[in-house]
C-alpha cells in the first residue's frame, strides 16, 4: 500500500514541529498577521494541526469551523491568500521537504482558496474589519 502523506512528511512529530514554525512565520509577516489581531493562537495551532493531519491521511479528526465560516468577514485579500501560501512553502523548504511532497499538500489546501478569499485584490496587509469576531479559545 502506499504511504499516506502523512507518514511521508514524517508523522506527528514533524508535522508538529511544521505547523509551530509556519504559525511563527505567520505571526511575522506584516503582510497577513493583522488579520490575527484577535486571534487565540493556541486554538489555531491546534485546528491548523488536527486539519492538516486529517488531510494528509494521519490519525486526526478535524472538528474545527468550515473554511468559510471560519473566514467569513474578515476580509482576507487574493494577495493575503497567497502571501500565506508562500510562507508555507518556505516553511516546507526550511523542513526540507521533498518538491513532491511539497506540492500534494499544497494541491490539498489550494482548492480552499475560494472559501477563504473575500476581496479580489492584489493588496497585502489590510486590516481586520472591526466587526470580525473571533473564535472563543478551547476550553482546558
Ligand atoms: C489554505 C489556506 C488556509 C487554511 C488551510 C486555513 C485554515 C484555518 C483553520 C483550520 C482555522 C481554524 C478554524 C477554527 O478555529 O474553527 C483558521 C482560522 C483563521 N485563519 Fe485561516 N486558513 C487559511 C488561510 C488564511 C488566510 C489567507 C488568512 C489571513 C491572511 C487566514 C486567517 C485566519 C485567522 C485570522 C483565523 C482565526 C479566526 C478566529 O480567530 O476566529 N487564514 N484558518
Amino acid at each position: 500500500m502506499e504511504r499516506t502523506l502523512f507518514d511521508r512528511l514524517g508523522g506527528m512529530d514533524a508535522i508538529t514541529a511544521v505547523v509551530q514554525a509556519f504559525r511563527d512565520r505567520v505571526a511575522k509577516d506584516d503582510r497577513i498577521n493583522l488579520k490575527f489581531a484577535r486571534t487565540d493562537l493556541a486554538r489555531l495551532t491546534k485546528m491548523l494541526l488536527d486539519q492538516v493531519c486529517e488531510a494528509t491521511g494521519g490519525p486526526c479528526q478535524y472538528r474545527g469551523r468550515s473554511m468559510k465560516e471560519a473566514h467569513a468577514g474578515m476580509g482576507v485579500t487574493t494577495g493575503e491568500f497567497d502571501a500565506l501560501v508562500e510562507d508555507l512553502v518556505m516553511t516546507l523548504k526550511q523542513f526540507n521537504v521533498p518538491k513532491g511532497e511539497q506540492d500534494e499538500l499544497l494541491g490539498l489546501l489550494g482548492p480552499m482558496k475560494s472559501e477563504i478569499v473575500e476581496v479580489r485584490s492584489h493588496e497585502v496587509g489590510t486590516a481586520l474589519p472591526d466587526g470580525f469576531q473571533a473564535a472563543p479559545a478551547l476550553p482546558g
